[in-house]
């Protein structure tokens, strides 16, 4: 065991968590997940020792691709790859102290290529998630997008933001500058846009994501990231006891194709209710449930509570087994939780272990998904002149 980890737990349990209302203590069982190497050999650091920045460099579309990692002195460290801004490993320590590696992710970024990607750990753009039949309709202009998810336009289409390489630039240990330029009409979209996406990890153990992005022509914009999050550490089984907490009243239910019906429901007296902490699991097989049903089980967008240009909590979660809390603040008003329904145990991970079905989660903090087509939903419209600014926070800490 690192002492230094048994020390910085400690502090980390003293990390105050963003809803008052979740006293929720944490039973003592042992993780017996995820065991991070303590010795670090060819690795990037220490800290994520089964990584080794070698199989990260190589050269895609004719730019260099790379590992990055951030860290601090409170046993954290999140290493990202340029190759689609993508969050390959989040290291936080655990009840025990013990370091963890909470977000899903590949070894090398030929993996990150292959069939089996789903975004995972991806920045998503131009728009996250689905586009209606991927048209949409601008000034009375009618734009067609490539529809790469049945009759829909997902994550930006065929080679969205998570498949092209950002230009990195790291200024400290703490902190990751991408830079990703856009072409007018790439993937079917107006206006060359210009996005600038920052990964800063604080002291206290919380990762700021700060997006931004301009455009010379009127265009629509809405950036993510799609971390699959297992706070009992990559590998270590279903997700389905984790504790979740939304800051949400209201969610957009959905068609079979996973496009909003363009109602804001409320989520009293439906498995939509995380308005205290809650069992992903606990409400899932309600077969009954026409909205489970289209979303395969969670796949949503939920309405986040105080919404507005400030920073507001838009959840809690904790593991079940490691006592990890993440708790997400969002300047975003919407929420897409999804609890890995997709997963198919094609591919293994990091660790080595499978993806297998509802074995990590996303919380992926943006505006509403068909946002173009939707009247009632707050706008995506970036006009040239205008600065697009986003700003996510993942904060971990730990209970006992
Ligand atoms: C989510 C989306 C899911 C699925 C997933 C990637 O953002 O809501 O339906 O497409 O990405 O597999």
């Amino acid at each position: 065991m690192n002492n230094r980890y048994v020390q910085n737990g400690l502090i980390a349990i003293a990390a105050i968590s963003l809803f008052a209302c979740n006293n929720a203590s944490q039973q003592t069982a042992s993780p017996d997940s995820t065991n991070l190497p303590q010795a670090a050999t060819e690795s990037v650091t220490a800290c994520v020792s089964y990584l080794n920045k070698k199989s990260f460099e190589d050269t895609i579309d004719g730019k260099a691709t790379s590992l990055y990692v951030l860290k601090n002195n409170n046993g954290a460290c999140v290493a990202i790859t340029n190759y689609g801004g993508r969050i390959v490993s989040i290291v936080v320590p655990d009840k025990n102290g013990k370091p963890t590696d909470v977000a899903v992710g590949f070894k090398t970024v030929k993996e990150y290529q292959g069939p089996g990607d789903a975004y995972f750990g991806a920045l998503v753009g131009r728009v996250g998630n689905r586009i209606a039949k991927g048209k949409f309709t601008l000034d009375g202009k009618e734009y067609t997008l490539a529809t790469n998810n049945g009759p829909n336009s997902l994550h930006g289409g065929k080679k969205g933001f998570s498949a092209v390489v950002w230009d990195a630039t790291q200024p400290n240990d703490s902190t990751l500058s991408l830079t990703y330029v856009s072409k007018d009409g790439e993937e079917g979209y107006p206006g060359t846009l210009t996005s600038n996406v920052t990964y800063t990890l604080g002291a206290d153990n919380a990762i700021r994501i700060n997006y931004k992005a301009t455009t010379d022509k009127k265009t629509v914009v809405n950036l993510t990231n799609h971390t699959y999050f297992n706070l009992n550490g990559e590998g270590s089984g279903t997700i389905l006891n984790h504790l979740v907490q939304i800051g949400a009243d209201k969610y957009t239910p959905v068609d079979a194709t996973l496009i909003p019906t363009g109602k804001l429901d409320p989520v009293t007296g439906t498995p939509f209710d995380f308005t205290k902490p809650t069992a992903i699991g606990s409400r899932i097989d309600t077969a009954k449930n026409i909205q489970l049903k289209n979303g395969g089980g969670y796949d949503h967008n939920f309405v986040l509570r105080n919404a507005g240009p400030a920073l507001h909590p838009a959840a809690e979660v904790t593991g079940d087994q490691s006592g990890i809390v993440m708790n997400v603040l969002t300047t975003e008003p919407g929420m897409q939780f999804y609890i890995g329904n997709f997963m198919s145990g094609k591919n293994s991970f990091k660790s080595g272990a499978k993806d297998d079905y509802r074995t990590a989660f996303c919380m992926e903090t943006q505006h509403f998904p068909d946002a173009p087509n939707q009247k009632n939903f707050p706008s995506i419209v970036l006009e040239p002149g205008k600065e697009y600014t986003s700003t996510t926070i993942y904060k971990f800490a730990v209970k006992k």
